[in-house]
């Protein structure tokens, strides 16, 4: 942790300037004076309301993503006609949960005559914080975002700019917000359920960041099962990010010393890296540990279907999403609704009990 010189803390009034100055909301000016450019030639770039040298406009535009200037609600209101356009902001656009959500939301939008812009955060919040500017400078008529941290800060972007949003997938930690998502706590609860009937005591969460409210309810859901409902010791639980590399990671981590007799891996990704790590380790799924994982993946993404999973419904999550921000910009004054979908055990090999349907998993098995 970087000391600070005495120096600094005898100019509180500076430090809490600049802290000050770091909050205050960026304003025209300061977008003309970090472009070295007018006010008026800002304002005609933002607005599009008049000529602007592509040399200028690009020095505009790179100051207006510096400072994160959003031009104001007023200047937003007298926007008369709609743009017809919503935004979805996603956290992995390589992970085919959010693909297959992408696809659940532009279906949506087509149906409903709706263009749609997509972007991704790549799961880090200070990008999502980037992206959500420039998303409303293009006044889209509303939002879809599934946060890659608590949320709070994008939320409160779109409430400055009334523009509507919906949170998908993931939640902030106030309830003042039209949320789309799935029921963590009791996948997890139906998935530590399962290893605990199969005779597990000593297991492991592969957990995604704790900042993330699906990784956390998936802790809380899988903690549930063992412990308040079977009355077992609490697992161990190590936090990673939703990537094969951390998921690799992790196990690796919980498998030294005392080893688990079953991993729960939070999420798709993880559960793909947590197979690799035990492979190296010489380990066989399901005789020497049991995994089970969250989200399925494409059949086409693996050979042999094996894992058992928490499913989710994707693609009805995204369509949803679209139906609840249509009815959000229509009535900005309805209640707040938070939309939980059920998700989907499948058991299959992985988790070494019996499978719910052997044809279903096994494409060498005689299919009739
Ligand atoms: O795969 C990414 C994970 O993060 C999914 O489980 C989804 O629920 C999201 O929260």
């Amino acid at each position: 942790m970087r000391k600070h010189s005495s120096s600094w803390r005898a100019c509180p009034d500076r430090a809490s300037d600049a802290v000050a100055e770091s909050r205050r909301t960026p304003t025209l000016h300061d977008v003309a004076l970090r472009a070295g450019v007018s006010p008026m030639t800002v304002s005609r770039v933002v607005n599009a309301s008049g000529p602007v040298s592509d040399r200028l406009r690009a020095r505009v535009e790179h100051a207006l993503e510096e400072t994160g200037y959003i031009p104001n609600t007023i200047a937003q209101n007298l926007r008369t006609k709609r743009t017809d356009a919503i935004a979805l902001l996603i956290p992995d656009m390589t992970n085919p949960f959010f693909t297959t959500l992408a696809h659940g939301v532009e279906t949506s939008a087509r149906e409903a005559g709706v263009s749609l812009l997509i972007a991704n955060s790549d799961e880090r919040e200070e990008e999502e914080l980037r992206l959500v500017p420039m998303l409303l400078r293009r006044q889209v008529d509303g939002l879809l975002i599934v946060p890659a941290g608590p949320g709070a800060q994008s939320m409160r972007m779109c409430r400055q700019q009334a523009v509507p949003l919906v949170m998908l997938d993931r939640r902030p930690a106030t309830r003042d917000v039209d949320v789309v998502r799935a029921d963590s706590e009791n996948g997890a609860l139906e998935l530590g359920r399962l290893l605990v009937r199969l005779g597990h005591r000593d297991m492991a969460v592969l957990a995604g960041p704790a900042s993330v409210t699906t990784a956390a309810d998936r802790v809380v859901g899988f903690r549930r099962a063992l412990m308040d409902e079977a009355g077992l010791p609490p697992p161990r639980v190590v936090h990673g990010v939703f990537s094969i590399e951390s998921g690799h990671a992790m196990t690796l981590q919980v498998m030294r010393g005392r080893r688990p007799t079953a991993l729960f891996a939070a999420n798709n990704f993880i559960a793909i890296g947590a197979l690799h790590a035990l492979e190296e380790l010489g380990l066989g799924v399901p005789e020497d540990v049991a995994i089970v994982g969250f989200d399925d993946l494409p059949t086409a993404m693996v050979t042999f279907p094996f894992l058992t999973v928490a499913t989710q419904p994707a693609f009805e999550m995204g369509r949803r999403g679209v139906a609840l921000l249509i009815d959000r910009i229509a009535d900005p004054r309805s209640p707040w609704q938070d939309v939980v979908l059920p998700t989907e055990l499948l058991v299959r090999r992985s988790s070494g009990g019996p499978v719910q349907s052997e044809a279903a998993d096994d494409p060498s098995a005689e299919h009739h």
